[in-house]
């Protein structure tokens, strides 16, 4: 990678500013000023004598509040949330009114391998209804529901988990992501969502250290628990 590149992704600066950077002496590849931006980064980087750790992708956990849209563009995206990354992008979709976690990364291949139906990864939301589950709603989730897509196309859900909390708590596990699919399958047994919240993906759980439009940086090891079932 060209060294203005590097230094424009490692410092979110604008390539411009990286050129100007980079002309002021300040940076160093293993111990050599270098002052042209075409430069390839073959050694270690450094600002004024302080290593310059790049990594190419970058992956958050964010605690999302209610009232932010997990849209990549426009006003009040989750993506306002997250300073100093370029190019971040969210993973998977979250209503407006719901809140939980919501993975932000620049890693597209990331972001196709969790979203794809073919994932089979399963989701879990705690839910508050008004309404009231009942033991014999745990079969009915097992077995699916037809419910209208916004094409709308009828479709089954696949085999969903209700573990019921109380009367009018519960934690759902689904592994689609369809428009408003929990919403919709409550519905179906006569309870109305009043409260939404995503609590952990395959088996990567919400850090309940964060608050509400909090974020953390996720590790490798974090990472790999949404692939475990
Ligand atoms: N199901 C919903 O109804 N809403 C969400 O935000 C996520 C899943």
């Amino acid at each position: 990678m060209r060294l203005d590149k590097f230094i424009s992704y490692a410092l979110n600066l604008t390539r411009k500013e990286a050129t100007s950077l980079i002309k002021s002496g300040r940076i160093k590849i293993d111990g050599n000023v270098i002052k042209s931006g075409d430069t390839k980064v073959l050694g270690k980087v450094y600002l004024d004598d302080q290593e310059i750790i790049y990594k190419e992708y970058r992956y958050f956990m964010l605690n999302k509040p209610k009232g932010y849209l997990s849209t990549t563009s426009g006003e009040k995206s989750v993506l306002e949330l997250v300073s100093g990354v370029k190019d971040l992008k969210v993973c998977g979709r979250l209503d407006i009114d719901t809140t939980g976690l919501i993975i932000l990364t620049n890693d597209g291949d990331f972001i196709h391998k969790v979203t794809s139906p073919k994932s089979d990864i399963y989701k879990t939301y705690y839910v508050e209804v008004d309404g009231e589950f009942i033991n014999s709603h745990v079969e009915s989730f097992k077995n699916g529901f037809d419910l209208i897509d916004t094409d709308k196309e009828i479709y089954h859900t696949k085999e969903a988990k209700l573990e019921i909390l109380s009367t009018s708590s519960a934690n759902i596990s689904i592994c689609e992501g369809r428009f408003h699919q929990i919403k919709k399958m409550c519905h179906e047994v006569g309870c109305v969502v009043t409260n939404l919240k995503r609590i952990k993906i395959g088996s990567l759980t919400l850090d309940e250290s964060l608050k509400e439009g909090e974020y953390k940086e996720l590790k490798k090891e974090e990472l790999d628990k949404i692939f475990v079932k």
